[in-house]
């Protein structure tokens, strides 16, 4: 048999492997033969990239798909749809239809393209049962719990408006520009990165962990195709409109047309219009309306034959670079950024332009008064593509190196091992450091102190009254209000917040000292392993390298930390303050190491505990929690409805089942 064959074959018997594993949950093979076929197939390809196929088992690896979420075979499997970039390729896709109609009258229904991420809901009796991502197409990651907070998703649809018993409706969750923006906002002031676009944020804030991050970001969903056995109409907008007088959100902007002008005329008028809308959308969706010319057209292997997506092109603008600047943030991380002639770009004035790092910024080979390409695409931070050769002369102005030095205080520049970004290494003495160390020391998931914002810090930095996090505690209300009366008011409640904030538990103090690397979650793993700040100070590296999740950068990191004798003479001013440097008797009552060393895979519905407490309290006893079933795992904490293919595939691995009953009397 020659490769070529060996490849069909194993696609083949993988595809039906697949098949009888994640559809039937009947599998005939082990998880090693499976991989060991996969692993076969993966090579095969490799060497005949002539045959490479988007559906091959081998692309199922590049999903979505994350460990937290239970996974969800998707009813009908969710296609997507095939892309065109120009006016000549919807003019085929049209008169493919009309002659797979043979001459039949069609109906084309013209949809905007929403950029965001699709998801199948699921309603049975009215009600919404389940919700779930595309994922790889196949199956999904069920997010119910985080849709459930999602406003313009009905949980329960009105009696009376004519809805099917069972139906799945599809759409797509998105970020409105205004969250977005705002969100964006926010991030920059507590010096987090930036989400690139709606579409991101909407995806992360989706899989979110917990569903208050979720309502809070306030996502949004257009539905815009209905399924099931019983829909009323064989018209796809007539389904839709059906569909909203259930109380779906559809989009206002549908409209049936017959003729390739009229299809024309749609494109045109969004290409433009689309900067007006809410929300971010990436193209135009055509679908031959009926559904029982649909299946007479079918599908090819990944997308149906009766739609399409028309792309809009990303704009691009050509202008001048003026200068570059350099800007350093609270870990003391330089950007550069690049300064140009105003320019309209997607509805807005773009003046700068992130240039991310050195390499990247070197990769341009700028000059300064060069022309260059901005782009916005589905980036909303704009981004320079390329120097714009036609304008190039011979007295190009000189290149745009990196910098040597701090641009604020000085220092010579750093680089570490592995790291895109050139350092300040002045922690204790480059204001930006120093302030965006007192913003992350105050906000809100660290110590909280609310009323302290950016410009108050930065002029309490001025004025000289701060100059580290403890010196907060030293603040008066004198000091604060400068013996203004007016003033006096707003600098009492600060007062306050601070003091209140010497009650916020040590995990969170942890988090909010700001040690590279140590986010929230880290903070906590620290805090429960090492139970008080001193402990944690005199931990080595292979301690913390012993703590399940904590890495060489993090455990480094700490050790570095607090290696630094600044740092200790800080922890002994906040200690004298009275802030929390222990865990709480509570917090250390809770504990226990009853389930040391346990990997535990979290699965089904329960009746005592949500899932989310479940997990805090296996953290608490010491265990860990992982999202996917294997030989390493020590049991299941198993609900009821526990999915088929866990179970089978528990079984199989020989992982006990513990129920939560059972559980509970394990950690009692
Ligand atoms: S219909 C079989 N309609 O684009 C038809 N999709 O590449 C399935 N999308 O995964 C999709 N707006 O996330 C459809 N009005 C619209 C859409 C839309 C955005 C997304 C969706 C899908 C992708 C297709």
């Amino acid at each position: 048999m020659s490769e070529q064959e060996r490849i069909v074959e194993l696609r083949k018997e993988l595809h039906q492997h697949n098949y009888n594993y994640y559809v039937l949950s009947a599998p005939t093979i082990s998880d090693q033969e499976f991989d060991a076929l996969l692993r076969e197939l993966a090579a095969l390809e490799e060497r005949h990239p002539e045959l490479a196929d988007p559906n091959s088992p081998t692309q199922r690896v590049g999903s979505d798909l994350s460990q937290e979420f239970e996974t969800f075979v998707h009813v009908r499997p969710m296609l997507s749809l095939s892309n065109t970039y120009n006016k000549a390729e919807v003019a085929e896709f049209y008169e493919r239809v009309r002659e797979g109609l043979a001459g039949e009258d069609f109906e084309i229904c013209c949809e905007l393209k929403f950029d965001g991420l699709s998801i199948s809901l699921h309603y049975e009796d009215g009600r919404l049962v389940r919700a779930v991502t595309r994922g790889d197409g196949v199956q999904g990651d069920d997010v119910t719990a985080n849709v459930r907070t999602i406003r313009t998703i009905p949980l329960q649809l009105a009696e009376g408006t004519g809805w099917p018993r069972a139906f799945e409706i599809r759409g797509e969750v998105l970020m409105p520009w205004s969250s977005f923006e705002a969100l964006n906002r926010e991030r920059e002031a507590r010096e987090e990165p930036l989400f690139a676009n709606p579409r991101n944020a909407a995806s992360g804030t989706l899989k979110s962990k917990q569903t208050a991050v979720v309502a809070e970001r306030r996502l949004d969903a257009y539905l815009y195709y209905l399924l099931g056995d019983d829909v009323p109409a064989d018209g796809h907008y007539e389904n839709l409109q059906a569909a909203r007088s259930w109380g779906f959100q559809v989009s206002e902007q549908m409209r049936k047309v017959r003729t390739l002008d009229e299809i024309y005329a749609f494109i045109d008028y969004w290409d433009t219009e689309r900067k007006n809308l809410p929300v971010a959308t990436d193209g135009i969706v055509l679908k031959v309306n009926s559904q029982r010319q649909q299946r007479a057209l079918g599908m090819t292997a990944k997308s149906p034959r009766w739609a399409i997506a028309y792309k809009f092109q990303a704009e691009q603008q050509s202008t001048v670079l003026r200068e570059v600047t350099f800007q350093v943030g609270r870990t003391g991380a330089v950007t550069p950024v690049a300064n140009m002639e105003p320019v309209q770009l997607s509805g807005t004035v773009v003046r700068r332009a992130t240039l991310h790092n050195a390499d990247f910024m070197a990769s341009l080979d700028l000059h300064l008064g060069d022309h260059v390409l901005v782009e916005k695409g589905g980036e909303i931070i704009p981004k320079i593509v390329a120097v714009d050769e036609a304008f190039i002369t011979a007295d190009r102005g000189p290149r745009v190196e990196f910098i040597k030095r701090c641009p604020e205080c000085g220092a010579e520049l750093v680089r570490y091992e592995d790291e895109a970004a050139w350092y300040c290494p002045n922690e204790a003495g480059c204001p930006p450091q120093i302030k965006g160390r007192i913003e992350h020391f105050v906000s809100r998931r660290a110590m909280n102190i609310d009323t302290l914002g950016p410009e108050t810090i930065d002029d309490f930095y001025a004025r000289g009254l701060i100059r580290n996090i403890a010196d907060l505690y030293d603040l008066t209300v004198d000091q604060l209000s400068g013996f203004n009366d007016s003033r006096i008011r707003s600098a009492r409640k600060t007062i306050q917040a601070i003091e209140d904030s010497k009650q916020v538990p040590f995990e969170r103090v942890l988090f909010a000292l700001g040690i590279r690397f140590v986010g929230e979650t880290v903070a906590k793993t620290l805090a429960r392993r090492f139970r008080d700040i001193d402990t944690l100070s005199r931990a080595t590296l292979d301690e913390l390298l012993q703590v399940n999740t904590i890495g060489q950068a993090i455990a480094e990191s700490v050790i570095r930390w607090f290696a630094d004798m600044d740092n200790i003479f800080l922890i002994e001013r906040l200690r004298a303050h009275g802030l929390q440097l222990q865990l709480s008797e509570q917090t250390l009552a809770e504990q226990s190491d009853r389930l040391t060393g346990k990997t535990i895979v979290i699965s089904g519905v329960f009746a005592h505990h949500s899932r989310d407490e479940y997990k805090a309290l296996i953290e608490q006893h010491g265990g860990k929690n992982t999202g996917s079933i294997s030989a390493k795992t020590s049991f299941i904490l198993a609900g009821d409805n526990m999915g088929p293919a866990k179970l089978e595939k528990a079984q199989k691995l020989g992982v006990p089942i513990v129920s939560e009953d059972e559980f509970l009397q394990m950690i009692e």
